[in-house]
């Protein structure tokens, strides 16, 4: 059976930001890998947290026993989201703070000589946490990227293993190129090591599944799936209960609570559950009551909205392969790659570029994101690249707009 057609207008009518205009332009928001707009879904339920229900936890009275009640709701979505258990779910700052402590953990059960594998795919934050390591004589082996294509270099990968290997940190998805890395094959030549994955990136654009790929950690962000500013960790019960993390007395020692200190987002936890509510009615047909159906409907509406996504994309790399002077970068595979497109323009520096769309209402990044080693590595750190980013909201109006915007770029 085909899906049915991507409701746009139905999708936009739920994000009060694309309402926005600059300079007399409506805002074209293509900064998604940095950052999604909100649906109204999510706002309501950080408003509704923080006027009705707002306390702190395990009280005896109304506000607090709600404050447990969302919590632990927001668990079982996200635990849908990823395919996990409800105490496999932890939430933290973002997903750098997470990251960290996670790091900090695992270095409890490492010897000096032990190794860590990191790739040069990787954001800044699945590699500094693990970079930090070598203060106890952890030895970190690096996989290279084959730079033509912006693809794990995975017979280095396999050279890099050893039967000291203990962690393995890769990304699901680059934020830079949108590389999509094979995560069953690195689990299938890694069986034994902790692999820990970071999926900010790609929970937005694919569907996450913690079952299929075996991993033991893997990290995310609910603002980077059109919900606030808050971090998300799963663990694997095994691996999470074996964990060593630093905790005050009075916090419960049972996973997930062992490694979330402190007193919690409460309201970015709440938006982050109504986030994933909007991925299973994306074009919001049950506002009036939480969509039904579960994992296998959310699934259902994960791969539409990537349909819509690479439709655009498609649209987009033609578009930008015509334009003189013009070279984008990563894989030209597109099933393998995210909806995120990163480009240089000869004779004008990515920060012109992006200033010059932003004139026209047009959002995109430009600079690094982070990936730091990858846009060193291809020789573009100085004035760094601009990256498109598509999301579920944007339009193949909005596509046009910016390839027209970018012929006029010098
Ligand atoms: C792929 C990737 N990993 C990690 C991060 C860091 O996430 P956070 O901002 O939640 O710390 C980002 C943020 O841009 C990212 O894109």
């Amino acid at each position: 059976m085909t899906p049915a057609k991507w409701n746009i207008d139905a999708v936009r009518a739920q994000f009060p930001a694309l309402s926005l205009s600059v300079n007399g332009q409506p805002a074209a928001f293509f900064d998604g890998p940095g950052g999604t707009q909100v649906p109204n879904r999510v706002l309501e339920a950080v408003s509704t947290y923080l006027t009705r229900q707002n306390a702190n936890r395990h009280g005896q009275f109304h506000t607090s026993a709600e404050t447990d009640r969302i919590i632990d709701k927001s668990r079982h979505q996200l635990a849908t989201l990823l395919n996990a258990h409800r105490d496999e779910i932890a939430f933290g700052a973002n997903m750098t703070t997470l990251n960290f402590a996670l790091a900090h953990a695992l270095a409890r059960d490492l010897e000096a000589g032990d190794e860590v594998i990191v790739t040069d795919l990787d954001h800044e934050a699945n590699r500094a946490p693990w970079f930090m390591l070598k203060e106890k004589g952890v030895i970190v082996r690096r996989v290279p990227v084959d730079l033509a294509t912006c693809t794990l270099d995975m017979t280095a990968f396999s050279n890099q293993l050893s039967d000291r290997t203990r962690i393995i940190a890769v990304t699901a998805a680059s934020n830079a190129v949108g590389t999509i890395p094979d995560l069953s094959e690195i689990r299938q030549r890694t069986p034994k090591a902790i692999l820990v994955v970071d999926g900010v990136h790609y929970a937005p654009h694919e569907v996450s599944d913690m079952r299929k790929w075996d991993c033991d950690f893997f990290l995310c962000s609910a603002y980077k799936f059109f919900g606030p500013h808050i971090g998300i960790l799963y663990g694997k019960r095994n691996a999470f209960e074996a964990l060593q993390t630093d905790r005050v007395r009075a916090q419960q020692p049972t996973i997930p609570h062992r490694i979330e200190t402190g007193t919690l987002n409460h309201e970015g936890i709440a938006g982050a559950g109504a986030a994933v509510s909007f991925m299973m009615d994306p074009e919001g047909e049950h506002l009036d009551r939480p969509p039904e159906g579960g994992r296998e409907r959310l699934v259902g509406q994960i791969r539409r909205m990537k349909a819509y996504e690479h439709g655009l994309m498609k649209d987009l790399l033609d578009g930008l392969d015509a334009i003189p002077g013009l070279k984008p970068l990563g894989a030209p595979d597109s099933e393998n790659r995210t909806p995120t497109v990163s480009f240089t323009m000869e004779g004008c520096p990515a920060p012109q570029v992006a200033r010059q769309l932003a004139e026209r209402g047009i959002f995109v990044w430009d600079g690094d994101f982070y990936a730091t080693t990858l846009i060193e590595q291809l020789g573009l750190s100085e004035s760094g690249v601009v990256r498109v980013g598509l999301a579920p909201y944007n339009t193949q109006d909005e596509v046009m707009r910016l390839l027209d915007a970018l012929e006029r770029c010098q």
